[in-house]
């Protein structure tokens, strides 16, 4: 009889586990076996096991924190946008197709950019997906994702600038760049902070360009083309600046969370989707 009830139980947990099981890691289904019995009987913990165990700041949600004034990653849509965010760009694309396969419902919260690095930091939003680079210092902060895109600094002048090379930097007056960007951080590193001015966003830094307030604007290259196209007597100089990686980030220490959206991004590399969300909005040159 003692075998029976023992072999029982076992079984119970089996299957409590199964239920817990779903696509997502399994481990914490077995850290409570007084719940076994319970989740057993109920059969609850089918309805909750999909995604009930990644650890985001509302149930059932994903919150993105971004910055949507940098084409063609994010930017403010005409119409509704991409899942009902009024946002569109190939951030917002990934990040409806990262919510979907990891079963939450996609939210996005649209801020300046230095704010949304302090978002995630901070507990108020679950990723920041915004074009944003790979750095040592931010890995300290944050836990990224594999890259997923390549980001180029380039320099935008006018057309008759005399700044024709990235080198001309170093002699180059006052370099305009948006707030908390790498293109901030190169810039001051590279030639002081007294050369360097920081604006909210890459519109307002290409808008000091034309006004004559700066010099030149560092910034990333697909979103300076755009600003380009969009404002007659601009270029961009062929000689890049900094070559880097666009990641994701979670918080520091939330490895569930990065592993899940990790393993999300790498199947939307891997069966096309990624590639196909770019062509649509990055037309070969
Ligand atoms: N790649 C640059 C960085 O990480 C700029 C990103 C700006 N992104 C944005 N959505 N405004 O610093």
């Amino acid at each position: 009889m003692k075998k029976l009830l023992a072999l029982l139980l076992a079984l119970t947990m089996c299957m409590a586990l199964a239920a817990c099981g779903g696509s997502n890691e399994s481990a914490p289904a077995a850290e409570e076996p007084a719940q076994t019995e319970q989740a057993a009987e109920g059969g609850d913990a089918a309805q909750t096991g999909e995604t009930g165990d990644l650890p985001v700041i509302e149930p059932g949600k994903l919150i993105m924190a971004t910055n949507a004034q940098f084409p063609p990653y994010e930017m403010v849509a005409d119409g509704e946008g991409v899942a009902g965010t009024g946002l569109e760009g190939i951030d917002v694309e990934i990040a409806a197709a990262l919510a979907e396969k990891v079963g939450l419902e996609l939210q996005i919260d649209d801020m300046e950019f230095d704010s949304a690095l302090v978002a995630v930091q901070h507990g108020q939003a679950d990723m920041v997906l915004a074009g944003l680079t790979y750095t040592e210092e931010r890995d300290e902060l944050m836990d990224f994702s594999d890259p997923y895109a390549q980001g180029v600094q380039v320099v935008i002048v006018k057309e008759d600038s005399p700044i024709q090379t990235a080198d001309d930097l170093a002699n180059a007056g006052l370099i305009g760049t948006q707030r908390g960007t790498t293109g901030y951080i190169y810039c001051t590193g590279d030639y002081g902070e007294d050369h360097v001015s920081p604006y909210d966003n890459g519109a307002t830094a290409v808008q000091a360009l034309l006004n004559g307030q700066v010099d030149c604007v560092v910034i990333d290259k697909m979103p300076a083309q755009t600003f380009v196209a969009e404002n007659p007597g601009l270029k961009i100089l062929e000689t890049s600046y900094v070559v880097e990686d666009y990641v994701l980030a979670v918080n520091e220490g939330n490895t569930q969370l990065q592993t899940a959206l990790n393993d999300a991004l790498n199947e939307l590399k891997a069966d096309g989707t990624l590639q196909t969300i770019v062509d649509k909005y990055i037309t070969a040159e």
